[in-house]
């Protein structure tokens, strides 16, 4: 039953729900987050292969009405980045569920018993049924995760060191892009693959000399002073309704270091050097921007005083053993 665990491979259906919460509804959500491992659990534990994984973020505006006292430092609303053609919008999300599963009803049985357990307290304000898309292609045809850590790197990438007050949580960012899928397969596989920075059928890298400096990967790849390579752990899934003719990429990283991701989108919608933006956003528009934190199972159950609670009698923070 991986409850924030966003590592580890979990299988091709996801739903990503974004609520925010009505004013007085702290105490409920408090009891909803104590009790959510056992809410998953009644799921996951009739489910034949077992393989459902939940994740539920906080966002900077709720945590200060849920917690007093310490905050987890770089939790703060999603920054908006607007270069001079396309925009990384900042939109509102109080409460965030990535739900993983082989088996999509899993993925709905979960979110309807979520949202039974919300109504009059929250309201649900993005939606999205995502799905692995053929052999791990993003709508756009490429495949998608190639490039992620995987192991203890993927784990290093993600969680907040033991020495950490938060130690085991993440931050998440999520923003919901939409295609222009016309436009893009007017493109030849050529501009395709410069616009992305590897080739489309087989998923090789392109040699740096040869990857245009506008493409994808070249602007997604950060490396700190000595020379490594700074990553984040992404799980985009495909999405689409065809009656109204919207489909897209669903985009959610997770790190340690939230301006990692940061980074990325500054180097994408701002372009390095600035107006030399990512050929990509020219097809896929983002609609919706957050940020969350995500607070180890431990965190859970054993969450801090509510802000103008009393301290507790012991003189501590309140904030229980925060290991992962
Ligand atoms: C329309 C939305 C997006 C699409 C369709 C998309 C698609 C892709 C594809 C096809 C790759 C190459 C294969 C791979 O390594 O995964 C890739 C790589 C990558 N993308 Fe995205 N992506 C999107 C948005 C983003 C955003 C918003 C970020 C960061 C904030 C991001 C970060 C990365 C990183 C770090 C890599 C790996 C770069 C490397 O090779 O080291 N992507 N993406």
């Amino acid at each position: 039953m991986p409850l924030q665990q966003p590592t580890g491979t979990a299988g091709a259906s996801a739903y990503f729900l974004v609520f925010t919460v009505r004013p007085g509804a702290e105490d409920a959500i408090r009891d909803f987050l104590a009790g959510l491992p056992d809410l998953t659990r009644s799921v996951s534990f009739r489910s034949p292969n077992q393989d459902l994984a939940t994740v539920v973020g906080i966002g900077s505006q709720l945590w200060d009405r849920l917690y007093a006292g310490p905050k987890p430092e770089q939790l703060h609303p999603f920054r908006e980045v607007r270069g001079a053609t396309h925009t990384a919008v900042s939109t509102p999300g109080d409460l965030f569920f990535h739900l993983r599963s082989s088996q999509q009803d899993q993925c709905f049985s979960l979110a309807k018993l979520i949202g039974d357990t919300l109504r009059g307290h929250a309201d649900v304000i993005d939606e999205v049924h995502g799905f692995r898309y053929l052999d791990e292609r993003d709508l756009l045809g490429f495949v998608d995760g190639t490039a992620n850590p995987e192991g203890a790197d993927a784990a290093a990438a993600v969680f907040l060191p033991a020495d950490d007050p938060f130690a085991g949580g993440s931050y998440v960012i999520v923003q919901k892009y939409l295609h222009d899928l016309d436009a893009w397969g007017r493109l030849s596989v050529a501009e395709q693959e410069a616009a992305i920075g590897r080739t489309k059928l087989e998923d090789l890298e392109f040699a740096d000399a040869d990857k245009p400096s506008n493409s994808h990967v070249a602007l997604n790849t950060i490396e700190d002073a000595n020379g490594n390579e700074r990553d984040i752990l992404r799980d985009n899934r495909s999405f689409g309704t065809i009656g109204t003719q919207e489909w897209g990429t669903y985009f959610i990283g997770y790190a340690a270091d939230v301006s990692i991701t940061e980074t990325m989108l500054e180097r994408m919608f701002l372009g390095v050097p600035e107006g030399n933006h990512d050929r990509v956003l020219d097809f896929s528009t983002a609609h919706t921007g957050s940020l969350f934190f995500v607070p180890s199972l431990d965190f859970l159950g054993n969450q801090p005083p509510r802000p103008g609670a009393e301290t507790p009698a012991d003189g501590s923070l309140g904030i229980g053993s925060l290991k992962q």
